[in-house]
């Protein structure tokens, strides 16, 4: 019996296309740009499964391409799935999964980078090393703050926030406090404060961080009335999805001091960067790399690839993104 027909949307590490080759005739984007609406849908309607990610928008289109021709199944390469319309994959029948677990640890290690590099500075100093504009030490010069004792604020404590929590709890002593949409009665191995709104989380924050979903239900969550909410010393950090955050009463708050800084991970428009973003000394800037480590992106691939031999040889999945809300 001939494989399964599986097409790939972007190049994956070595190991895990290796890999996806064993059980699966597979179709690499070899250029590894992102692909048009019309590559995608051809793709599905000529595949048995798409594995896109990301950076592709998968639309109401594509997913009917799919089902009138081969498509049977998206598996997503990432864990984050606001890029896929699943109104329409409940609507034609495509199931849908993606890789959870194995990021969280990257991710939150990440976020803790950016905690540190926006509180310390960091994009100050590589500056004035870079362009030869170091003083020299005094007491004085380029002071940060730290994050030892000061309080973390979770907007979101699902895995990757309880990482982060876990990570800042142990490792500098941080209060944890959180706001999350539902009650979390979990035996957490850190002790956090669940608080009941957003307002209450930013009063008392030095650090808050976005751990939330992206799409409609939390688009602009973190406005100009959250914002004008946090403390004036506090940083927002943001390694979930770009579309959290209203970019324009981010970049006011940086400019008018409202708050300390910020550090993102993620944007609304990506590759887009906001122009005036550029200009923001407080902001510190990642090109979406929370899961780009050679482990991690190799784990994501194979979890791929666990779920799609699994569909494909019973029907049922490990990793199913619920489809009705
Ligand atoms: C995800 O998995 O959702 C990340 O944002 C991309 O790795």
């Amino acid at each position: 019996m001939d494989k399964p027909s599986v097409f790939v949307t972007r190049r994956w590490p070595e190991i895990a296309e290796k890999e996806l080759k064993k059980y699966f005739n597979v179709t690499l984007n070899h250029g590894d740009k992102a692909l048009s609406n019309k590559e995608l849908k051809d793709a599905f309607y000529n595949h048995d499964a798409l594995a896109p990610t990301v950076s592709d928008t998968i639309d109401e289109n594509i997913i009917k391409s799919g089902k009138s021709g081969k498509g049977k199944i998206i598996s997503n390469y990432g864990v984050g799935f606001s890029h896929i319309d699943l109104e329409a994959c409940q609507k034609y029948k495509i199931k849908v999964t993606n890789t959870p677990n194995v990021l969280t640890d990257a991710t939150a290690d990440l976020t803790i980078l950016l905690m540190l590099m926006v509180s310390r500075r960091s994009k100050e100093g590589e500056y004035q090393i870079n362009n030869n504009l170091w003083p020299g030490w005094s007491p004085t010069h380029l002071l940060g703050s730290e994050l030892t004792n000061k309080t973390l604020g979770i907007v979101g404590l699902g895995r990757i926030g309880q990482a982060v929590a876990k990570r800042a709890y142990f490792g500098f002593n941080m209060k944890i406090k959180f706001f999350n949409r539902s009650k979390k009665n979990i035996n957490f191995s850190f002790k956090a404060e669940q608080v009941d709104n957003i307002y209450d989380l930013c009063k008392s924050s030095d650090f808050l961080t976005i751990h939330c979903p992206g799409g409609n239900k939390n688009k602009h969550l973190i406005d100009q009335d959250v914002l004008d909410a946090m403390k004036k010393t506090a940083f927002l950090i943001n390694t979930a999805r770009g579309d959290i955050i209203c970019e324009n009463s981010l970049f006011e708050a940086l400019k008018n001091n409202s708050i300390a800084g910020a550090g993102l991970d993620v944007f609304e428009n990506e590759p887009e960067i906001n122009p005036k973003f550029l200009k923001a000394q407080n902001l510190t800037m990642l090109p979406h790399l929370g899961s780009a480590t050679k482990e991690t992106r190799n784990a994501m691939g194979l979890k791929v690839i666990d779920n799609l031999r699994k569909f494909f040889d019973t029907g049922d999945v490990i990793d199913p993104v619920p489809l009705v809300k």
